[in-house]
């Protein structure tokens, strides 16, 4: 799409706000607030290097409305007092300082809040049905509570207007408070707050109502929502168009966001690597067939080609990329500036930003390590211009050549293959690894740029490294698959299989039920219809996978039919299968091809012979013994800052 007129860049109205683009950060916890919920710096920070990186709107982070049950997590930010106004002006002024619009999200936690990190909090509903995730059993609320509650989001939003704000986004989404009066799963009261649709809409529409009243004209408002709660008895697609109808006909909403799912069903919330991108276009495209008086936003796993492609067929007026923007601030200025493809990818692998949230740490992101570093992490340049070399052009050795190169050292980044990109190259061979694939090309370009100088085919060695003289060495080598233990035949390597080196014949045996060995059976069955088992010797597969993209590749496998044998210890390949042994005897399974995915170990002999030559020298990535995208852009970096 180069050299395209993109329609995510066109200006647009919103409310009160000529918004310079359709390209919008949507709510994010981040956890970068102070302790009480007032702004801190480093928050003022995080978003300041999003809005100066030219998107069109900001919406602060899920921010509790009272000092009672409101708040659904320990260091939420707050606008339940006039004591955050000031934090929150500062906020709201740095936003706007770079011309993008500043809102607020306004949330209530009701059943969702979590015991663990608000212990004694007094968790209410609609009616006494716990959420499977939070298992606490709410108490429900009264009439004169819910009254106080509606008034406490009107109070809330004034505050937000004396901030600064130009609006403020009603919280009906995923799973909270008024998520749970408008669901019949969770709202089963026999008043006007429950029972018939017109009754569930009520909390919701009163909200509305006395927001608008509160803040007057001159604020935009706008309401977030899930467009299907995808749990049984939930919110339907269908009841969910109905409801945004019903909201954007009151005249008193300025846009409509919508969003899916619960704290129940995770995985359609924070839409994972194994589900297409653009995961929630038909919920948007749904609603804009019903709610034709106001912009409709859509969100959920975006890149700009997808978005793009949302916005022509009419599915949205407005794009959120939320996870997109934590991996690169400045994606919607290398769209403007026609650098689509140095915008770096988000893998979608959730392990840097929600599953930090989930242990109460502070968002990171697996591809880029400056979030929540903003403030020192700048890559200044270095105090002394070094020389350095880098073995290994995978992707930790490809950042380390970026960034050290960013920071005005002389960088030469060294690769003993024909090909850049190590094991990124066999991974993103699947088509569910898209974003992988996307990582790929995005390190390759970052060698083509001239910041640094590229040797392919070139292995370094203590002979090299004595006769070029490095000052600086990072070990990138990587790490080799693992050869599994067994009598017999030898098996296929995993690695050989991706990259479509290997012979296979169509009943497949996978040993490994890791992420690797996953996968793989996976890209056999649904590229090539092959019949594959996974065994694995422990109890389960997929031990220590983050766990919204593990309860994903499971279902994909139980659809492709992927068998899975696991408490089996490979014992003998075969030419017909393998032998395995558990704890009563052993097990034969037949099969054509054997594959062998039991892990990789790191390039020891390698990492050891280039050791003590070089006076500063680190080892980072799969050399390091960390197997993760996440471990090889943090090592590079934590070794490029100490340079
Ligand atoms: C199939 C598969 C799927 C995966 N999926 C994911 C995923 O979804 N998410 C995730 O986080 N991680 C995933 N991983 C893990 C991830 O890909 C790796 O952790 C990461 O790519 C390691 O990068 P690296 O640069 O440290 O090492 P490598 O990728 O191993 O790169 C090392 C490079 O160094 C070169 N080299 C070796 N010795 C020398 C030398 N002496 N001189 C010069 N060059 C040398 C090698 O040729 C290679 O190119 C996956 C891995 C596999 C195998
Ligand atoms: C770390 C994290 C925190 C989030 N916090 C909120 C929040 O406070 N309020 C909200 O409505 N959505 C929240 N979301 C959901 C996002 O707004 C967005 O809908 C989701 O990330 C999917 O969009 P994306 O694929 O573009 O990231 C959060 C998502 C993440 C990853
Ligand atoms: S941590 Fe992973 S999923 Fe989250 S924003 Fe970064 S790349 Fe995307």
């Amino acid at each position: 799409m180069s050299g395209k007129k993109w329609k995510l860049l066109e200006p647009i109205q919103v409310g009160t706000m000529k918004l310079k683009n359709r390209i919008v950060y949507p709510p994010i916890e981040n956890l970068f607030n102070n302790a009480d919920g007032s702004v801190s710096d480093d928050l003022i920070a995080y978003y300041e290097k999003r809005a100066r990186g030219g998107v069109g709107m900001i919406i602060v982070q899920n921010s509790h409305v009272d000092l009672k049950a409101s708040r659904s997590a320990i260091c939420q930010l707050s606008v339940a007092s006039h004591h955050m106004i000031a934090g929150l002006n500062k906020l709201a002024e740095t936003i706007k300082s770079y011309g993008a619009g500043a809102l607020i999200q306004m949330g209530h936690g009701g059943r969702q809040t979590s015991p663990d990190s608000m212990p004694g909090i007094d968790n209410v509903a609609p009616s006494p049905i716990p959420s499977k995730a939070v298992g606490v059993i709410p108490r429900e609320l009264t009439v004169p509570e819910i009254v106080e509650i509606e008034d406490a989001f009107a109070e809330a939003a004034v505050r937000a207007q004396m901030a600064g704000f130009d609006g403020a986004e009603i919280h009906s989404a995923h799973g909270y408070l008024l998520c749970q009066f408008i669901s019949p799963e969770s709202n089963v009261r026999t008043d006007e707050y429950g029972g018939t649709f017109e009754n569930r809409c009520r909390f919701a529409l009163n909200i509305v109502r006395k927001v608008r009243e509160a803040v007057g004209e001159n604020f935009t408002v706008g309401f977030r929502f899930s467009g299907d709660e995808y749990i049984e008895g939930g919110l339907s697609q269908e009841e969910g168009m109905q409801y945004a109808k019903v909201i954007a006909d009151t005249n008193k909403i300025d846009y409509i966001h919508v969003s899916a799912a619960t704290y129940d069903s995770f995985p359609h919330l924070f839409p994972v690597m194994y589900y297409d991108r653009g995961h929630m276009q038909h919920l948007s495209s749904g609603v804009k067939s019903v709610v034709k008086n106001i912009p409709v936003i859509s969100v959920g796993s975006y890149n700009v080609q997808v978005a793009e492609q949302a916005l022509q067929a009419g599915d949205a007026d407005l794009i959120s990329i939320g996870r997109g923007i934590i991996a690169d601030p400045d994606l919607p200025n290398k769209l403007a500036a026609g650098e689509v493809e140095d915008i770096r990818p988000c893998v979608l692998g959730n392990e840097g930003c929600i599953t930090r949230i989930f242990s109460w740490i502070p968002i990171g992101c697996e591809v880029n390590p400056e979030v929540g570093k903003e403030r020192f992490w700048e890559k200044t340049p270095a105090p002394i211009k070094k020389k350095v070399m880098i073995a290994g052009g995978g992707v930790a050795g490809i950042e380390a050549a970026r960034v050290a190169a960013l920071r005005g050292h002389d960088v030469t980044l060294y690769e003993k293959s024909g090909e850049l990109g190590g094991h990124l190259i066999e991974a993103s061979v699947p088509k569910f690894k898209g974003p992988v694939k996307d990582l790929l090309e995005w390190c390759v370009l970052q060698t083509k740029k001239g910041t640094f100088k590229v040797q392919m085919k070139t292995e370094v060695t203590k002979r090299l490294l004595e006769k070029e003289k490095p000052e600086v060495l990072v070990i990138a080598v990587g790490s080799q698959f693992c050869v599994p233990e067994a009598d017999g035949c030898e098996c296929i390597n995993g690695r050989d299989v991706l990259l479509g080196k290997a012979k296979m014949g169509k009943k497949v045996i996978v040993i490994g039920g890791g992420i690797v060995g996953c996968e793989t059976a996976l890209y056999l069955a649904e590229e090539f219809g092959a019949q594959a088992t996974v065994v694995e010797q422990l109890d389960d597969i997929l031990i220590g996978m983050e766990g919204m993209n593990r309860t994903v590749l499971i279902e994909r496998l139980e659809a492709a039919k992927v068998e899975i044998r696991t408490g089996l210890k490979l014992v003998e390949i075969k030419e017909d299968g393998v032998v395995c042994t558990n704890d009563s005897g052993n097990v034969e399974i037949k099969g054509d091809s054997v594959v062998g995915c039991t892990g990789v170990y790191p390039d020891t002999k390698t990492v050891e012979s280039l050791q003590g030559i070089v006076p500063e020298t680190y080892v980072i990535g799969d050399a390091a013994d960390h197997y993760k995208i996440y471990h090889a852009f943090y090592d590079a970096h934590e070794a490029v800052m100490r340079m």
